[in-house]
């Protein structure tokens, strides 16, 4: 299987004849998922101890399997945080698989890792964060907001009191379900504003000061948002800032959604202090149109972070020998070996420029607001808040929460849209409503008017 072969060029003009018709498709089919058992049903054994062969392996595939699944750049779904990698970030995709390079550390991977870094270089520059800041890309956000988690633990933890102390964590109701998850993990206790409005100093410090002195010396860190996925909510990241400092405490800003928009001079406003961050959360793989996966963690002191997550073995000691001298993507997160996978995004950033980006970026804010103004002007629906970012949050008068779910499977399996319902606190009740949210630039106004003409 490691011939050189007539099967291999085969297979090979079928995978490019495949990605050229994929990459060029504006509205691929929007795909339905199927039962385990009806898919295994269509496409019978595909493991077998001679093997199937490519051409029909691929033909599975491309007749089948891949009509089971949502195409996330379909112009009409809107649903969750959708993706649009550029082409040029997913052919690069295929060149970063074809080198077969070890990402892990500079010895192997300098010329990607520099590549990387190059982008690396701009996003802290978007943030305004201090000289000497850096970072890494990861597979996502959670295993960034994980890294910088674990970072501020173990920052706070120099302090030897600290060592045998259960640390706190605080972020707000409208943090994103990794946080919680990854305080899960690392056996972190998180407690939580409880508004998924913007968190400002003043909730924070009410939650606070009810604290403990006890409790209160085991806050290590907070976590702000900046674009909640729910609704684009952007904490107050300065005065959270000044309220960390003055407390002595890690300030994480998880902007694994939103950090995209600190391209967008129309809201760019919305993020001052985010500088101030001792650690950023950004997916490209979200709002910077790269394929998945590709999170990334940025350090105000990557020394912190280096300490938390530098491995040690024998087997690795060559990499950080002089001979071997470079920035080690390893040291930094949670994860050894590690594909390239920020080269998809300095490609295509170094192809189209920075201005692209930011026109890409301003048309999901114009859309969501677009769509707001739409809503307003249909008698059917109201907005439940004013867009914030892309995201819109809209109630279709007199539906019940059945309503919603049978409009969002009805838009499917017709494979015309996929937009689902959430849930917004309204008083002290959770009530249903549909959310849109916007990151494909080829989406239409006439889109949106057709998907709000569904719930007529
Ligand atoms: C604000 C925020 N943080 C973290 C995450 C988790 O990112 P990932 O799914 O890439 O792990 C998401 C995902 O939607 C998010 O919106």
């Amino acid at each position: 299987m490691h011939n050189i072969d007539i099967e291999l060029v085969e297979m090979t003009l079928d995978v490019m004849k495949y990605v050229i018709n994929r990459i060029t498709k504006t509205s691929p089919e929007l795909g339905q998922p199927k039962k385990e058992e009806e898919l295994k049903a269509l496409v019978g054994e595909t493991i077998t101890s001679e093997g199937i062969g490519g051409e029909k392996a691929f033909q599975l595939f491309r007749d089948v399997l891949v009509k089971a699944t949502v195409p996330i750049d379909h112009p009409r779904h809107l649903a969750f945080v959708p993706a649009s990698p550029t082409r040029a970030a997913i052919m690069f995709d295929l060149v970063t698989s074809a080198s077969s390079i070890h990402g892990a550390y500079w010895m192997e991977g300098a010329g990607g890792i520099f590549c990387e870094n190059e982008a690396m270089h701009w996003l802290v520059s978007l943030t305004g964060m201090p000289e000497g800041s850096f970072g890494v890309f990861t597979s996502g956000g959670t295993a960034a907001n994980l890294s910088a988690m674990v970072a501020a633990r173990e920052n706070w933890r120099q302090d030897p009191i600290n060592n045998d102390r259960k640390g706190i964590i605080i972020a707000s109701v409208g943090a994103h379900s990794s946080v919680k998850a990854m305080a899960k993990v690392m056996d972190a206790e998180i407690l939580l504003v409880p508004s998924e409005e913007r968190m400002d100093a003043g909730d924070l410090n009410g939650l606070f000061q009810q604290l403990t002195k006890e409790k209160q010396e085991r806050v290590f860190a907070v976590v702000a948002t900046a674009g909640t996925t729910n609704a684009g909510i952007i904490d107050d990241l300065n005065g959270i800032a000044d309220f960390c400092e003055n407390q002595n405490l890690w300030f994480h800003v998880d902007g694994a959604y939103g950090g995209g928009a600190l391209l967008a001079d129309s809201v760019r406003h919305l993020f001052k202090g985010i500088e101030k961050a001792d650690s950023i959360t950004i997916d490209p793989h979200k709002w910077l149109f790269s394929p998945y996966d590709c999170g990334a963690i940025l350090y105000k002191n990557p020394e912190i972070a280096k300490a938390a997550h530098s491995q040690e073995g024998s087997y690795l000691e060559i990499f950080k020998d002089e001979g071997a001298h470079g920035f080690n993507p390893s040291d930094y997160q949670i994860q050894l070996t590690r594909r390239l996978r920020g080269l998809p995004l300095w490609f295509s950033l170094a192809m189209h420029g920075v201005e692209k980006y930011k026109w890409a970026v301003e048309c999901g804010i114009t859309l969501a607001n677009t769509a707001g103004a739409f809503i307003t002007k249909d008698d059917h629906v109201e907005l439940v808040r004013e867009p914030s970012l892309s995201c819109v949050l809209f109630r279709r008068k007199g539906w019940t929460p059945d309503d919603y779910r049978n409009w969002t499977y009805e838009n499917h399996r017709k494979g015309f849209a996929l937009v689902t319902p959430t849930k917004w606190k309204n008083g002290d009740e959770f009530e249903t409503v549909a959310r849109f949210c916007f990151i494909n630039p080829d989406t239409t106004e006439k889109d949106i008017l057709d998907i709000l003409a569904t719930m007529h």
